[in-house]
C-alpha cells in the first residue's frame, strides 16, 4: 500500500501523494503553506473523506507552528480553521478533524507556545493513527459479510489512498486477498474524475484482487446478470436519520440494488457521523468546475463550447436504501437514529 500523507521528518511540511497523477505516475508533493494545502484538497490531489481530515489536522498543526509568535495567535488559528474547512464542503471529516484540533488548542491554551504546538502535533498524529486502527476494524466487519466467490460492486474510491490504511469499503476486499478468500470486484469508473478507474482499479490490482472495471452506466446490467452479491461504498457524511452522502452516482446504485435485491452497505468511521444534520436535505453538496465534465479529465475537450453543465460531486442515499453502515463499532442497521445514539453513547462511555 502506498503512503498517502505524512509529516516531513523535521515536521515543517506535509508530504502527500498526488492522486491526480495516478495511475500513470506515483509522485509526491511537499506542502509548506496553508494555501498549498487548501489547493491540494480542493483539486483532489489529496482526497477521500478521512484523508482530507488527516491532511487538515496536519495543516492546522503547521499553521500553529508558523504563527506561534504572532500576538493575535488564537484569532489567526480560527482564521486558519475556517479557511481549511472551506476547501471542500461535503465530507464532514474535514470539519470534524479541524474541530478536534481546535479542542486540543483550547485545552492547552495556557501552555508555553512551543509546548502547545507539540500537543497539536501529537493530536494530528493521533487522528492519523486512530484512522488506521478504525479502518482495520471496519475491514474485518466488512469481510464477515463476504463469502468465497462473491461479486462486489464499488463506486469511486474508498481505499487506503482515501483514508490512511486499508480504507473503508475496499478494506474487506484487501483483507480477503491477504487471507486467500477469492472474491470478484466490479469497479465503476466514476465520472467525471475517474477515481474508480484511476485509483480503485490501481489499488485492487496492486493487492492482487480480481477487479473488473466498468463504466458507470454498466452497473445496472452487471447487477441484473446476477454477478453482484453486495454493493460496498464509502460515505462522506452520514446524517442523524441515516441518509448518507457519497460520490455522485452512489444514489443510483442504491436504487438499483434495492430493485435487484442486492444488499447495499456503506462504510465509514464514526467520525463521518454528523448527528447535527437531521436528514440528507441539510447536506451541502459540493458543485465543481464545469470543465471536469466538458474536458476528458482535463486533457481534451469532449463537449460543445458553452454547453450548460451540472456537476455536483456528491449525492445523498436515502436511509431506506441502506442495508447497513459498517463502522469500527460494528454494522449499524435501521432504525439508524436510535442505533447511532446507542453506539455513540457506548463509545463515549468507553473513552471516559
Ligand atoms: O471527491 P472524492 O474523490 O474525495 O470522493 C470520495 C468519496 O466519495 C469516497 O467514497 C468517500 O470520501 C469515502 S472515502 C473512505
Amino acid at each position: 500500500m502506498l503512503e498517502n500523507i505524512r509529516l516531513s521528518r523535521e515536521g515543517g511540511s506535509i508530504i502527500i501523494l498526488d492522486q491526480t497523477r495516478l495511475p500513470g505516475e506515483v509522485s509526491y508533493l511537499e506542502l509548506k503553506t496553508r494555501e498549498e494545502l487548501f489547493d491540494a484538497i480542493r483539486l483532489l490531489k489529496v482526497r477521500g473523506a478521512p484523508a482530507i481530515g488527516i491532511a487538515a489536522a496536519y495543516g492546522y498543526y503547521l499553521c500553529a507552528a508558523t504563527d506561534k509568535d504572532q500576538p493575535d495567535f488564537f484569532r489567526s488559528m480560527d482564521d486558519a480553521e475556517r479557511y481549511l474547512a472551506s476547501a471542500r464542503p461535503t465530507a464532514v471529516n474535514l470539519t470534524w478533524a479541524l474541530a478536534r484540533m481546535r479542542g486540543c488548542l483550547k485545552r492547552n491554551a495556557l501552555l508555553p507556545r512551543e509546548e502547545l504546538v507539540a500537543e497539536l502535533k501529537r493530536e494530528a498524529v493521533a487522528i492519523h493513527e486512530e484512522d488506521i486502527a478504525n479502518n482495520l476494524k471496519i475491514s474485518e466487519y466488512g469481510l464477515a459479510l463476504l463469502h468465497e466467490g462473491d461479486g462486489v460492486l464499488t463506486h469511486c474510491n474508498a481505499g487506503p489512498l482515501a483514508t490512511s490504511h486499508y480504507g473503508t469499503a475496499l478494506g474487506p476486499m484487501l483483507l480477503a486477498a491477504e487471507r486467500g478468500v477469492k472474491i470478484r470486484v466490479f469497479a465503476d469508473e466514476t465520472r467525471p474524475l475517474m477515481q474508480g478507474a484511476r485509483i480503485t482499479a490501481f489499488e485492487l490490482m496492486q493487492a492482487g484482487v480480481d477487479v473488473t472495471l466498468i463504466c458507470d452506466n454498466m452497473a445496472a446490467a452487471v447487477m441484473k446478470s446476477g454477478k453482484v452479491n453486495a454493493v460496498f461504498v464509502g460515505a462522506d457524511r452520514v446524517c442523524r436519520n441515516g441518509d448518507a452522502a457519497n460520490k455522485i452516482g452512489t444514489l443510483g446504485l442504491a436504487v438499483l440494488a434495492k430493485h435487484y435485491g442486492i444488499p447495499f452497505y456503506m462504510f465509514a468511521p464514526l467520525s463521518t457521523l454528523d448527528m447535527d444534520t437531521p436528514t440528507g436535505s441539510g447536506v451541502r453538496i459540493e458543485q465543481r468546475d464545469p470543465d471536469e465534465v466538458t474536458e476528458l479529465y482535463f486533457k481534451q475537450r469532449i463537449a460543445p463550447e458553452d454547453v450548460k453543465v451540472y456537476n455536483p460531486a456528491f449525492d445523498v442515499v436515502d436511509h431506506e436504501l441502506i442495508t447497513g453502515l459498517v463502522t469500527e463499532a460494528g454494522i449499524i442497521t435501521a432504525p439508524f437514529e436510535e442505533n447511532f445514539e446507542k453506539v455513540l453513547g457506548k463509545y463515549k462511555n468507553a473513552e471516559l
